[in-house]
């Protein structure tokens, strides 16, 4: 029994020893120690066989080879573990002497952006389409079919760039050209705001910039009166500044509307208090609106007996200098990322 046993072990240990994988060794486990068919457990259930006097000497024996064997097992395990750590090492190096990618800055949108996104998800709920038009525009949709005749002194109220050498183009000093050139395409009903940059010929200061951006809506359908604009422009005052916020309308002279107004809104800094912003009055001007004029709507090929309609301006560029408590409007077209990285 003993040098059965003796050369059993060194066999045992020799497999164990020679085990190449994870695999192997779960079987050599399995063959050594396996509960119903293990050689081990077979040769322990066997001392019941045989003498008590020998089943003692035997039976050390034999938990000596046992605990060999298991700790043989635990170690070529540990070795097989750390050759197939260090084999996918290997293949998932990092070669810290690569040289780094260059690293790409995420950008993000310009503040006028932000509030006409936020405005035109606001006029898409409500109906409108969102248009746009071009920069460089004709004299005529400019100003003519707006009901600024060519000598009429209205003219003089914008003042912009023209292209030499084209003496009826211009840079478009507003969005409402965009009034005629959808009703000429879509006829009526209609319903549209048009988002996009203005330009002026401005002595630039903190207040006056040649190129800002406008928000245009118009709404031409049968039997539209006032109270459907001023219902429109309360609804989006107060989306932009909250539901307690208040519009107030005051007589003002526009060609192209009759009647023409400015609105004013509820200063959403002091709530109507009065401070510096809104020069102590409670109420900033943000935007020109009016009933479109009869001859607007003939302009755009649309019978001003059975259609009426009305339209609105904001200066989306003073909405942007609002929101943000931005002092100098300049700054906005400057680039300079000193200022952009801000918000
Ligand atoms: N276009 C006008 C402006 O630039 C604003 C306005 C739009 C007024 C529509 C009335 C109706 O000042």
């Amino acid at each position: 029994m003993r040098s059965n046993l003796e050369q059993f072990k060194n066999e045992a240990l020799g497999a164990i020893q020679s085990a190449e994988s994870a695999s192997r060794l779960d079987e050599l486990e399995n063959k050594f120690f396996g509960r119903a068919q293990g050689e081990i457990t077979k040769l322990m259930k066997g001392l019941k066989n045989i003498s008590l006097e020998e089943r003692q000497a035997s039976g050390e024996r034999l938990n000596q080879v046992k605990s060999v064997l298991g700790a043989a097992i635990i170690k070529k395990r540990d070795v097989l573990e750390n050759i197939a750590w260090e084999a996918a090492a290997e293949t998932e190096r990092i070669d810290i002497t690569e040289p780094a990618l260059p690293i790409i800055k995420r950008g993000h949108s310009h503040p006028v952006t932000v509030i006409q996104r936020s405005l035109e998800d606001l006029f898409t709920s409500l109906g409108y389409m969102v248009l746009d038009g071009p920069e460089l525009e004709s004299d005529y949709y400019n100003f003519t079919a707006l009901n600024i005749p060519e000598t009429h002194p209205a003219r003089d109220m914008q003042d912009t760039l023209y292209i030499k050498g084209h003496k009826d183009w211009l840079m478009r000093t507003q969005t409402s050209p965009v009034q005629v050139r959808a009703m000429q395409k879509y006829g009526a009903p209609i319903r549209a705001v048009v988002p996009g940059k203005c330009f002026r010929n401005e002595a630039t200061d903190a207040r006056h910039e040649h190129t800002f951006y406008q928000l245009e809506g118009f709404a031409v359908d049968k039997g539209i009166n006032f109270s459907h604009l001023k219902a429109t422009l309360e609804a989006v005052a107060q989306s932009l500044y909250g539901p307690d916020t208040k519009i107030r309308l005051m007589p003002k002279f526009y060609p192209f509307v009759e009647p023409g107004v400015r609105g004013e809104v509820t200063c959403l800094l002091c709530r109507g208090q009065g401070c510096r912003v809104c020069k102590n009055t409670g109420w900033l001007e943000i935007f020109g609106a009016g009933l479109v004029h009869p001859n607007v709507l003939k302009e755009g090929g649309v019978d001003h007996k059975v259609y009426q309609g009305f339209a609105f301006g904001f200066g989306l560029t003073r909405l942007a200098m609002l929101k943000y408590g931005i002092d100098d409007v300049r700054l906005l077209e400057s680039g300079d990322l000193r200022f952009l990285e801000q918000f």
